[in-house]
């Protein structure tokens, strides 16, 4: 199953890498774009894994969605990042979850441009391109922290940057990178300590919370509430080190 799926998502990643100036089309909210690309390497991923899979549910960004149920579903995202790739910014990645209602059993996490493919089964540990990937054991005021600016909701922007204020403060430094998926396995791999975002949808995180965990990471809601795959949420990432103080840092800036 593992090698079928990840077959699927390296051949979609082809079509990312390949597009060339795709339709651009507006979506509801601030600055929220989806591309043609976005479409075509969906309606690939979508078409492939129910050859394969024909039992599964999909659950994806560019369709409309039923809410998670008990039967094998993808939760997928085609392309997560789509600003930078949009911008050429060869940052996004393709990113695939397998849940059975509230738990993630199989998560892959794709870059194309660099060949990288996060993956994890629950129990089974996290990998980059098969080797295994750790969190790291740095604490905050030796770590880098990765923020995402939640840029479709505007009404989140004021408290977004004073956290970045606060987190730059207690930090070596910040990061804004443009991927959630992609920031996930990046503490993942240990190369930050911390990331975290005051509203994503559900495919920005599915993949990733699974990689994150089972590489030894912690993740739960801003306010520190388990996360509910398949709903829109807050989320604070980190290894354990850091875990307890980013939550109280994130708690000491209030709602407006
Ligand atoms: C977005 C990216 C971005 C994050 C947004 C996400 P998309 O996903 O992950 O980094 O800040 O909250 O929605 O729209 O490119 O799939």
């Amino acid at each position: 199953m593992k090698e079928t799926i990840e077959a699927i998502i390296r051949q979609a990643g082809e079509i990312i890498t390949a597009a060339k100036k795709p339709a651009v089309f507006e979506k509801a909210g601030h600055a929220n774009f989806v591309t043609q690309t976005d479409m075509d390497t969906q309606a690939y991923l979508i078409d492939n894994l129910h050859r394969a899979f024909p039992d599964a549910e999909f659950f994806a960004e560019e369709k409309e969605n039923l809410a998670l149920s008990d039967r094998p579903t993808f939760i997928i995202d085609p392309i997560d990042g789509t600003t930078n790739f949009m911008h050429g910014r060869n940052y996004s990645c393709i990113a695939v979850a397998l849940a059975v209602g509230q738990e993630v059993r199989m998560a892959f996490v794709y870059q194309p441009w660099q060949r990288e493919m996060y993956f994890a089964e629950k129990g089974k540990g996290a990998y980059c391109n098969g080797k295994p990937i750790h969190v790291s054991d740095v604490p905050l005021d030796h770590g880098v922290v990765i923020f995402g600016s939640s840029p479709y909701n505007l009404s989140l922007c004021r408290r977004s940057m004073a956290l970045c204020v606060v987190f730059l403060e207690k930090s070596v430094d910040i990061r804004r990178l443009g991927s959630a998926e992609l920031e996930l396995c990046d503490v993942a791999a240990g190369r930050s300590e911390v990331y975290w975002e005051l509203e994503i949808k559900a495919w920005d995180y599915a993949a990733g919370s699974l990689i994150l965990t089972e590489a030894g990471g912690l993740i739960a809601r801003a306010d520190g509430q388990p996360l509910r795959q398949g709903e829109k949420t807050s989320v604070l990432a980190s290894n354990p080190l850091c875990f307890e103080e980013s939550l109280r840092l994130l708690r000491s800036v209030k709602e407006e």
